[in-house]
């Protein structure tokens, strides 16, 4: 067995180890539910509507998918996704059994970006396939690939869109749904113009596959996304502000008591695309231009390295997409250490805080006020019930 000296005792799974043992044995665990076209159809016809957890590299999802995957309330029902980016396949698949166990025949999903290293998106993609999960989501750039793995394995897919025009190719290319990310959304925002009310309605207007919305939504306009024709909602940035994800307990303080002064938009090494964090020190001196090149990383990865790879640049992304790497890492930084820095470590000073618009209306003030997202599930459930009583009762 490794060692991890600087390892944070928040995260519950080992990133990595040499035993590489994946620890819950998939043939005692019920198979995952199918989330394609027709199941959703079915939820919408009984009067529910989708809740689902986005997925968020790199580890700021991790422990939350089973728990999101185990709600069936009166109104929303609850879907996981796990997210692959910087993950080994040990690593993946004991996320997609963890929650599997935690929501048996519950739906979980794995988040896939085209704009990661086409080795791991390729591995990452079969382990999805080989765990059978609920379905495949991918976000960051477009693979037509993966449309056909996922169609060949019988595995439903979801493309994430910040246009009805996008919406309606997928459409065309076989997806189950679509996910539209308005700019409000944390992590990389494709289009930072695109607010998501006018989104929804042209993604509505643009195709006829199930459309869930994300980006910015709380419990406060849950309703009005339904109102508009929405299969469902997909939050990401709240649940990082819950008590049972493995994030270190720096990383969810980092999202509680904002103002929208301290939420920033930074010019990323993926692409130069935007990107929306909390503001500090780290954000501060990206916006002066300094560089963060690459160090070394085996106090996370272990003496293996990532996927073999022991260079302090473990190239997470694909080449000509790392502004990073292509500058010979004279510009830029580097994303696995930054965010690897918030959600390990708790750097509040050198990590990366990715974050969307919402945190600003996160009530609670400290980690330990942190509700389970059992309980922001229930609570949500019961504003829904004040905001649309008729609903489920129209639907039978
Ligand atoms: C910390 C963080 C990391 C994210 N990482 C990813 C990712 O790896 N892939 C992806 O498709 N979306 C990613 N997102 C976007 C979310 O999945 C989600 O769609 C969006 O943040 C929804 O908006 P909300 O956070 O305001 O609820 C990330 C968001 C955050 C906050």
């Amino acid at each position: 067995m490794s060692t991890f000296p600087n390892a944070q005792p928040a995260l519950a799974v080992a990133p990595h180890d040499d035993d590489a043992v994946v620890p819950l044995d998939p043939s005692r665990l019920p198979p995952l539910g199918r989330l394609d076209r027709s199941a959703i159809q079915a939820i919408v016809a009984s009067g529910r509507r989708l809740l689902i957890q986005g997925g968020m590299g790199i580890h700021a999802s991790d422990g939350l998918a089973g728990k999101l995957a185990a709600h069936h309330g009166d109104r929303l029902v609850g879907v996981g996704t796990v997210s692959a980016v910087v993950k080994n396949p040990d690593h993946l698949r004991r996320e997609i059994r963890r929650a599997r166990a935690e929501a048996p025949g519950g739906f979980v999903g794995v988040n896939l970006m085209a704009a990661i290293n086409k080795s791991e998106f390729e591995s990452s993609t079969r382990i999805a396939i080989e765990e059978r999960v609920s379905f495949i989501v991918q976000g960051a750039g477009i693979s037509r690939e993966i449309i056909k793995w996922c169609r060949a394995a019988n595995i439903p897919f979801a493309g994430i869109v910040s246009s009805g025009r996008l919406a309606a190719m997928y459409e065309k290319w076989g997806a189950d749904f679509v996910v539209a990310e308005g700019a409000e959304a944390g992590g990389h925002i494709g289009d930072i113009g695109h607010p998501l009310p006018s989104l929804v309605d042209e993604v509505v207007a643009a195709t006829s596959l199930p459309v869930v919305a994300a980006g910015g939504v709380d419990a406060s306009d849950v309703a009005r996304f339904f109102s508009a024709g929405a299969a469902g909602v997909q939050m990401a940035s709240r649940f990082l502000a819950c008590s049972d994800g493995d994030a270190h307990p720096n990383f969810k303080q980092m999202h509680l008591g904002k103002t929208e002064a301290e939420i920033t938009l930074i010019t990323s090494c993926v692409k130069g695309m935007k990107a929306r964090a909390v503001r500090n020190p780290f954000t501060d001196a990206l916006a002066r231009g300094e560089r963060f090149p690459p160090r070394s990383k085996a106090w996370y990865f272990g003496p293996e390295g990532f996927h073999g790879r022991k260079k302090a640049c473990v190239e997470c992304l694909a080449e000509e997409l790392c502004l990073c790497r292509a500058s010979q890492f004279r510009e830029s930084f580097c994303i696995t250490d930054a965010l690897l820095a918030s959600c390990i470590k708790g750097d509040v000073e050198k990590g990366l805080f990715y974050t969307g618009s919402s945190i600003t209306r996160i009530p609670e003030q400290t980690v330990a006020e942190l509700p389970s997202v059992k309980t922001l599930l229930q609570e949500l459930e019961g504003r829904l019930a004040v905001a649309e009583p008729a609903r489920v009762a129209a639907a039978g």
